[in-house]
């Protein structure tokens, strides 16, 4: 489906009833990311899945700064809401750069929350060899497209494992990569090179927070994840073995039914 929001087309899947979830994928990712999530937690809630602007089959935007900072990405995902008309709060949920973006939404519109799940991130800001190779990438994006990231990085997306024993996921992953508009790497890349520090607003979090880590993840050190369990009040903290930075495709099972028990908790606090 898609919807207009501030005057270009997003794409995004709805399935579910029952409290608003919203699932933001990471770099250089679609909201095909979630599709095991799609299907398995709509028994549970209303779950909500979205091309973020430049990827997937969502438009760049008339008009859109090369950058794509994750305060821009967020109001995206408040308009989104709005032009949806989900008013009441929302479980929001982000992997690796759609982390970024839960916790810049966390800033801005902390009223509008019921919860956030925060998969394979870090609050820290991109350190000083991060963001020269940031500008490796733009230049490697700008030379040989799409297809030279997803070659770059498909290596350390998943566990070691998921390669030998599922390369029809890792196959899936390589398209989904390769999908992603040149405009709509460059802006993350951008976007993810000069995003702050959020470590600071951790402690001012006041919904309930789980974090979910893959133990194989080759991107996000583990112990970035568990500084962040520390900081957030009563923040609650998953590994799930045999898998890595794509933890929710990898290990799908495990995934959903932590995000159950989460979702059912928050339910019966109502
Ligand atoms: C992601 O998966 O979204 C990226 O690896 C995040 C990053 O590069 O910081």
């Amino acid at each position: 489906m898609k919807i207009k929001v501030d005057g270009k087309w997003l794409a995004y899947d709805e399935r579910g009833v029952g409290i608003p979830v919203l699932l933001i994928h990471g770099y250089p990712l679609s909201r095909k990311l979630w599709e095991p999530q799609l299907s398995g937690l709509s028994d549970t809630a209303r779950i909500f899945t979205l091309d973020l602007r430049g990827h997937g089959e969502s438009e760049v935007g008339e008009g859109t700064q090369t950058a794509f900072s994750m305060d821009m990405l967020a109001d995206d995902c408040a308009a989104f809401l709005d032009e949806l008309g989900v008013k009441e709060p929302v479980v929001l949920g982000g992997l690796s750069m759609g982390g970024y973006v839960v916790l810049a939404f966390a800033r801005k519109y902390p009223q509008r929350l019921a919860g956030l799940i925060l998969a394979a991130t870090r609050a820290g800001a991109d350190s000083l060899e991060g963001k020269a190779n940031r500008d490796k990438a733009v230049a490697q994006a700008k030379e040989g497209g799409a297809i030279a990231i997803a070659d770059a990085m498909l290596p350390k997306m998943m566990s070691p494992k998921t390669y030998i024993a599922n390369p029809g996921l890792v196959s899936g992953v390589y398209e989904m990569m390769k999908g992603t508009s040149v405009h709509g790497i460059i802006g993350d890349l951008l976007g993810l090179k000069d995003r702050p520090d959020s470590s600071s607003s951790l402690p001012e979090i006041k919904v309930p927070t789980l974090l979910l880590y893959g133990a194989d993840d080759q991107i996000i050190p583990q112990a970035d994840m568990e500084s962040m369990a520390t900081a957030i009040p009563g923040a609650q903290f998953v590994v799930i073995p045999q898998a890595g930075h794509l933890l929710n495709l990898e290990q799908p099972e495990e995934f959903n039914q932590s995000v159950k028990v989460f979702l059912n908790q928050l339910r019966e606090r109502e």
